[in-house]
């Protein structure tokens, strides 16, 4: 049993303890969140106590060697190990970010692993995000355009128009910053929130996309882009460095400058 100073009143329970293996010298604590649909016990958090000589630097190399050789019930996402496919978004620490970009030196003592925030939880750290992706789909985020493209080439942009997308086109969709909005977690279901956002400034600002109007009337709502109150947490959590509050912002002074 682990006692982590829990509130009297938590409904988080105290979970299992796994040491770290004998003569180990360079040990760290990694305090996981788990939590299976089908036991019908509440949530508790589980210690893993991890050989750091034995394992690669970054939190995802300590989450898969945890899943590997100490306890394989252990469930999250992952793919690419690179910063690339967005599925290992969690909260490390007390932030939003990506588990394989996240050196494990970063974090100062016990290292605190939570799903991403205000989700529901399907198992342990991986979090339901279908809400999120029917938002996506939502604002249609494909090129748009009645002209016919050139019969034998794309359709052109020129290095300024193409510049526009830049900050916008890396966004790898792993939801960190919709997940810190406090906007997002009380009007979910409503606000579309900033990952969403971005990806409908990406369009937007397409030179060759051809519905920027209809993009723009659908989005002039109270819910699904004015609960955007520029607090930020955003752009501070992005762990690709992207900045959706300015996507927002964006958005918001086309739709004053088409109604003047
Ligand atoms: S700036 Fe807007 S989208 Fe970003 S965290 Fe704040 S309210 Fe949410
Ligand atoms: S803007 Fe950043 S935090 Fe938000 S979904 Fe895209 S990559 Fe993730
Ligand atoms: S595993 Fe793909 S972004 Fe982390």
């Amino acid at each position: 049993m682990v006692e982590f100073n829990l509130p009297a009143n938590s409904r988080i329970g105290h979970g299992q303890s796994f040491p770290a293996p004998a003569g180990a010298k360079r040990t760290r604590e990694f305090r996981i969140y788990r939590w299976n649909p089908d036991d019908g016990l509440n949530p508790r958090m589980d210690s893993y106590n991890i050989d750091l000589d034995a394992c690669g630097p970054m939190v995802l190399d300590a989450l898969i060697k945890i899943k590997n050789e100490v306890d394989p019930t252990l469930t999250f996402r992952r793919s690419c190990r690179e910063g690339i496919c967005g599925s290992c978004a969690m909260n490390i620490d007390g932030g939003n970010t990506l588990a394989c970009l996240k050196p494990i030196n970063e974090v100062k003592g016990a290292v605190r692993i939570t799903p991403l925030p205000h989700m529901p939880v399907v198992k342990d750290l991986v979090p339901d995000l279908s809400q999120v992706y029917a938002q996506l789909r939502s604002i249609e985020p494909w090129l748009q355009a009645d002209s016919p493209a050139p019969p034998d080439a794309e359709r052109l942009q020129s290095k300024e128009e193409r510049s526009k997308l830049d900050g916008l086109w890396e966004c790898i969709l792993c939801f960190c910053c919709s997940t810190a909005c406090p906007s997002y977690w009380w009007n979910g279901d409503r606000y579309l929130g900033p990952a969403v956002l971005l990806q409908a400034y990406r369009w937007i600002a397409d030179s060759r996309d051809e519905a920027t109007g209809q993009r723009l009337d659908a989005l002039e709502d109270p819910f699904k882009l004015y609960r955007c109150h520029t607090i930020m947490n955003c752009t501070d959590t992005c762990p690709k460095g992207l900045n959706p509050a300015k996507a927002i912002a964006e958005i918001k002074k086309l739709i004053v400058e088409r109604a003047v």
